[in-house]
């Protein structure tokens, strides 16, 4: 198979983004992943090219740590978890940009500080043991899946650097620490940061590359943060975003 491969560059965070084409030849049912390392081995076997590889990053190859995600063919998503043959069927070329809500690097990577620093801001850990109830344990296996890749905050329409909203990263673990302990933190900053500036368009739930059930998850935080605040301050009327949600 030969496919046109479009990848959007950026020699440094200070120079401006252009797009340059590659082919690639080879297997069809490769990982985008995979096939940005062939490319880096055609590009270093040109020796004369002068070309510069295209800079990426990854870890496992395997979906677990998150940190190949980058935006194919209009989609965020894991590098190593999306294949060539299936993106070809929804077009005959195939493109790859960085995430464009983080900072870029340099060409694919991206500089998620911003995501993390947040969610120091917020002390998203623990600073009691731990009560395990079982009967929570199915959702917080599922949200403890999130790799904090940033697919979520990529597809997004409320999510912008420089904004109190966190997004989904900081939900699943905020979601995680109060069904562990009786800190009431956790279900503040959810409150502030997520809750406040979320207008539930579910992309993230969309994108998830972990299929985390991201609504399932919100509604459930949303039952024992803020629709038990509004009760306890004593409000009649619920919320029009909690319509149909019963407090915990
Ligand atoms: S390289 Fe680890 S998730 Fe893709």
């Amino acid at each position: 198979m030969s496919v046109k491969v479009n990848i959007r560059r950026q020699e440094s965070a200070d120079k401006e983004p252009y797009w340059q084409s590659f082919k690639y030849s080879g297997e069809r049912h490769v990982s985008v992943a995979t096939m940005i390392d062939a490319i880096n081995r055609d590009i270093a076997a040109s020796v004369d090219s002068g070309e510069r590889p295209v800079e990426w990053e990854c870890s496992c190859e395997q979906g677990l740590c998150g940190a190949c995600a980058m935006v194919v063919n209009d989609r965020p998503g894991l590098s190593c978890q999306m294949f060539c043959d299936e993106l070809l069927q929804e077009q005959p070329e195939i493109s790859i940009q960085a995430l464009s809500k983080f900072p870029v690097v340099r060409d694919l990577v991206v500089d998620r500080s911003e995501m993390f620093e947040a969610m120091k801001e917020m002390k998203l850990w623990l600073e009691a043991p731990a009560k395990v109830r079982p009967a929570h344990l199915p959702l917080q296996y599922e949200v403890s899946q999130c790799l904090m890749c940033g697919s979520c905050l990529e597809a997004c329409p409320n999510y912008s650097l420089g904004e109190t909203f966190t997004g989904m990263p900081a939900a699943m673990s905020a979601l995680n620490l109060t069904l562990l302990s009786e800190n009431k933190a956790y279900k503040k900053q959810y409150t502030k940061r997520v809750y406040e500036g979320c207008s539930k368009s579910l992309a993230c739930q969309e994108v998830c590359p972990m299929d985390i059930p991201i609504v399932e998850a919100v509604s459930k935080m949303n039952r024992i943060s803020v629709w038990s605040l509004w009760n306890l301050l004593g409000k009649r009327e619920q919320p029009a975003l909690m319509a149909g949600v019963e407090a915990e």
